[in-house]
């Protein structure tokens, strides 16, 4: 069983979809879920899945980044899922987990990236730009907001659609599809970096 964290900042609905998927129920195991704030509704569903939730950053009450790291080891954690999580994962902790932290991202990367480019933000973008395809991409995170490596890149039509509320409700559909995809890959280590890009086996 691969140990898994979700990182978390809301909703829950994408760390919902890796504790449902089948294929993933005998593949591994989510034994930390973290947010950035005290509370939030992804929590409250760690909660009834009975695994223990962490709060990070400076505040009051919060880990640290550099304790969650001393018990990421001690968990020994091999994957992190970085599912709708907001803030920016600082260098010594992306470096200590070097190809082991993946990100979602509701549309397609290299576009409609970067800071600020969160939740509807990144929606009402791609609706303004008038682009008539948007998706869901997973990548390995580096030290910048949406820069590193894609590992799968799923789309959807959008030329019909009216509003960024429709675009979005149809990216999370397809968000629940490809993340459980992406990890049930490395769970099974079909995933591998090599001539400067991503390969998944099938
Ligand atoms: C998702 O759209 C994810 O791609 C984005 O934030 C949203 C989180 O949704 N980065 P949820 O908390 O998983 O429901």
């Amino acid at each position: 069983m691969l140990a898994v964290s979700v990182f978390v900042s809301g909703r829950g609905s994408n760390l919902k979809a890796l504790l449902e998927s089948p294929e993933l129920k005998n593949l591994i195991k989510i034994t930390a879920v973290v947010g950035d704030k005290i509370n939030c509704a992804a929590f409250d569903l760690a909660r009834k899945f009975s695994i223990p939730v962490y709060s990070v950053g400076n505040k009051e009450g919060f880990v640290s980044f550099n304790e969650l790291d001393k018990i990421f080891n001690e968990l020994k954690i091999e994957l992190i899922v970085l599912a709708g999580f907001l803030k920016l994962i600082p260098g010594d902790f992306v470096r200590s987990f070097r190809n082991r932290i993946i990100n979602i991202h509701p549309a397609l990367l290299p576009s409609f990236g970067g800071s600020g480019m969160y939740g509807m933000n990144v929606h009402r973008a791609v609706f303004e730009s008038s682009a008539q395809v948007s998706g869901a991409t997973v990548h390995f995170v580096d030290e910048t907001y949406d820069t590193g490596k894609i590992i799968a890149q799923r789309c959807v039509d959008i030329s019909e659609l009216k509003s960024p509320e429709e675009i979005a409700e149809q990216v999370l559909k397809i968000e629940h599809q490809i993340l459980p995809f992406v990890v049930e890959k490395i769970a099974l280590g079909k995933i591998f970096v090599d001539n400067k890009r991503v390969r998944v086996e099938s």
